[in-house]
């Protein structure tokens, strides 16, 4: 079993979008994933209240073991403290103001023994010369991607994944599928 920390400190860049996503994509690949929704109120619990995912999002930790391959924790805004997980999953958007919080994160996670860090870059708008010089340079030290996407917000709406049928005829949602499933390789290539 796979335990896996999505962790920003910093609110709305990402966290519940991978956690939903990288668990549906699991599950297309005939995996069990659980996803924990570390704020009950959170939005992980509202898609999973929705009644159209394919697995189960938990508000708290579960007390027994659970039958389960893959365990994302969908951590809440303001977690400053380093999750225990040892392979931690941490989205940033490429907007100054708001990576600056992830980057003094990410120093700290480094820093700590034992972690494997996933970098990604989510939400990414190329027209804007500062967002794209951001991704751009935490690609090239090995950031996976999800570009900005109205897909998102499109299963959004309906408390759909990506992955849901209904999105098979939305526009781009295949490269977004692969950025996710790229995301999912790597966790699953973590011992
Ligand atoms: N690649 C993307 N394309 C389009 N929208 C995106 C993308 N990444 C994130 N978003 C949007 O940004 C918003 C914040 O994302 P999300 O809720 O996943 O962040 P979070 O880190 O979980 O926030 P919080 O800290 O409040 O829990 C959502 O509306 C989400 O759909
Ligand atoms: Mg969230």
């Amino acid at each position: 079993m796979k335990i896996t920390s999505i962790w920003n400190p910093k609110g709305g860049q990402g966290k519940s979008l991978l956690s939903i996503n990288i668990a549906a994509a699991a599950v297309e690949l005939g995996l069990t994933p659980v996803v924990i929704c570390q704020d009950p109120q959170g939005t992980s619990m509202l898609y999973y209240e929705g009644g159209n995912l394919p697995f189960i999002v938990l508000p708290e930790p579960p007390k027994k073991r659970i039958n389960a391959d893959l365990i994302l924790f969908d951590h809440q805004a303001s977690e400053l403290e380093i999750p225990d997980a040892n392979l931690l999953v941490m989205p940033t958007m490429p907007a100054r103001d708001q990576y600056a919080t992830w980057a003094n994160a990410y120093e700290r996670a480094k820093k700590a023994k034992g972690k494997k860090i996933i970098k990604v870059v989510t939400n990414c708008n190329y027209s804007r010369k500062e967002e794209a010089e951001i991704a751009q340079t935490l690609k090239q030290t090995g950031a996976f991607e999800v570009r900005a996407s109205g897909v998102f917000s499109k299963a959004a709406n309906d408390y759909y994944s990506i992955f849901h049928p209904k999105m098979n005829r939305a526009y781009k949602v295949r490269e977004r599928r692969q950025e996710i499933n790229a995301i999912l390789a790597a966790i699953l290539q973590e011992d």
